[in-house]
Order: structure tokens, then C-alpha cells, then sequence
């Protein structure tokens, strides 16, 4: 058996098709959606994410903000940044990659940012939001992974999902989603201190990977048909690569594809759709200045 590849790539295309019709909507009423993006040092890895996402706001039509920093910056650098953009009625979305260089306090700084302008949804107003069901930005990724998992067709409902990972922006949130009754799912969450992990991922209708450990993921931990999102990015070297390394997902995808009946694909699977709801979330935003729209 070989499982079905959901291709996260046309989804987040098609996706977007939608958003840059809104984005034209809003340009003929003098608004142009702007998300503001501020990088702070130089992780090679945070560069292309940051690149990527802003290369993907012209692309429908939207502005980006592009700041940065050097990575000794201080904090109330940082939070007079932030504070500006939540200041600036151009800006509608504003992104602080993570991580943060070591010793800035990442939760102070996301705590500067603006709720109503959260489009990562990162903020501790924004999480409660969402964990009782109030609008609210939803977290980029957790949200991409439901569009992946509704098109994989899997009836979510009494299924049993489990998550590997507990980050504050994937694990826990995911969560969350997957409890809420429209999705209806029971929940475990794997973590470091889970003792056998592959007894609960062999019991998973829905495996969701994101521990950030490259291809963690067996083939033997898979129940035969299961739905597979792999939110893992890891360089791994590679000699054979022309720049010495190459992405893998925590996922062992070759093996995991003769087990699974739907698996995402690293790249291609999450990673665009992360991109695409973040986009989502700033034409939201801008749609909200807009009265009757
Ligand atoms: N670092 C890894 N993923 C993300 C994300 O979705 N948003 C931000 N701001 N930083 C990240």
C-alpha cells in the first residue's frame, strides 16, 4: 500500500487564489493589508522562513514591513519595535520569528505585541481566545495542519489524534483545535517524558509529528491507514547536496508512505500552508478597518 500525498503546496495555492481576490477587494478601498515582520539575528533557517513569507505578501498583492536587528539587541529594542507597529494603523499583522536569540525573553516580547494585530496568534490573549472558542486569530501552523487533515478526507470525529511534540506553537494549540466539537477528536500528546511512545502512535487515526527530531517517526509506529501530518523542518548533512544539507521531517517518509493512508510531505506539505494562514489572518485583520466588508 502506498498512502495518498496531500499536497499542502496546491492547497496553500488554491488558498491563496482566494485571499489575493480579497486583497484586490480591499486595494479598490484604498487598503492595502500590511504585515509588518521583524527578524532578529541571523539563523540561517529564520532567514528563508522570513523571505519566504514576505515573498509570499507581494505575490498577493499585500505589503510587508521588513525589519531587523542584530542579534545582541535588548529587549526594549525589541519592544519599541514592536510597540511601533501596534502603533502604526498601516501595519494590520505583525510577525516576530522565533526563536529569539538566547537570552531575550521571548514571552515578554510577544506579549508586547497588539491582539488585534496577532496574526500569529502567539499572544496569551489570543491562546485563551481560542482555547474557549472566542474569535480570535487561530496559530498558523496548528491551523494549516486542520486544512490538511480536512482534505485528507478523515472523519475526525471520535477519532483517536495524536500529537508528538508540546511546543507552544504547534503541540499544545493542536490540541486544543482537535478537542473543539466541530472536530471532535480525543487527544494524546507525546512529550520527552512519555515512556512508550510508539504504543500510543500506533493507536493514532491521526498522527501529528512535531517534535523537531529528524525522522522520528517509524514505519513500525503507524497503524496501517492513518492520517500523517509532518510538521518537522530539520537540515540533516548531506555530502550529495550541493549546499551540504537537505530538509528532512520527522517523519521516516519513504518507509511511513508503504504504511499510512495520508502523509504530508517535507517540503510541501505544512510548511506552505503555515505561510498561507498567516497571510489568511492579516487580510482578516485588514478586513476588520474596513467597515462592511
Ligand atoms: N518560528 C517557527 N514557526 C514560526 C511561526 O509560525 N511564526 C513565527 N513568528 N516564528 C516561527
Amino acid at each position: 500500500m502506498s498512502a495518498t500525498v496531500l499536497d499542502g503546496k496546491k492547497l496553500a495555492e488554491d488558498i491563496r487564489a482566494e485571499l489575493k481576490v480579497r486583497v484586490q477587494a480591499l486595494a479598490a478601498r484604498g487598503v492595502v493589508p500590511g504585515l509588518a515582520v521583524l527578524l532578529v539575528g541571523e539563523d540561517p533557517a529564520s532567514v528563508s522562513y522570513v523571505t519566504a513569507k514576505e515573498k509570499a505578501c507581494a505575490e498577493i498583492g499585500m505589503r510587508s514591513i521588513d525589519r531587523r536587528l542584530p542579534a545582541g539587541s535588548s529587549e526594549a529594542e525589541i519592544v519599541a519595535i514592536v510597540e511601533a507597529f501596534n502603533a502604526d494603523p498601516s501595519v494590520n499583522g505583525i510577525l516576530v520569528q522565533l526563536p529569539l536569540p538566547k537570552g531575550v525573553n521571548e514571552a515578554r516580547i510577544i506579549e508586547a505585541i497588539s491582539p488585534e494585530k496577532d496574526v500569529d496568534g502567539f499572544t496569551p490573549v489570543n491562546i485563551g481566545r481560542m482555547v474557549i472558542g472566542e474569535p480570535c486569530f487561530l496559530p498558523c501552523t496548528p491551523h494549516g495542519v486542520i486544512k490538511l487533515i480536512e482534505l485528507a478526507g478523515v472523519k475526525t470525529a471520535g477519532a483517536h489524534a495524536v500529537i508528538v511534540g508540546r511546543s507552544n506553537i504547534v503541540g499544545k494549540p493542536l490540541a486544543n483545535l482537535l478537542v473543539r466539537k466541530s472536530i471532535n477528536a480525543t487527544v494524546t500528546v507525546c512529550h520527552t517524558g512519555t515512556k512508550d511512545m510508539a504504543e500510543h502512535t500506533r493507536r493514532a487515526d491521526i498522527l501529528i509529528a512535531c517534535a523537531g527530531v529528524p525522522e522520528l517517526i517509524k514505519a513500525d509506529m503507524v497503524k496501517p491507514g492513518a492520517c500523517v501530518i509532518d510538521v518537522g523542518v530539520n537540515r540533516v548533512d548531506d555530502a550529495t547536496k550541493a549546499k551540504g544539507w537537505r530538509l528532512v521531517g520527522d517523519v521516516d517518509y519513504k518507509a511511513v508512505l508503504e504504511v499510512a493512508g495520508a502523509l504530508t510531505p517535507v517540503p510541501g506539505g505544512v510548511g506552505p500552508m503555515t505561510i498561507t494562514m498567516l497571510l489568511y489572518n492579516t487580510v482578516e485583520s485588514a478586513e476588520k478597518t474596513v467597515k462592511g466588508s
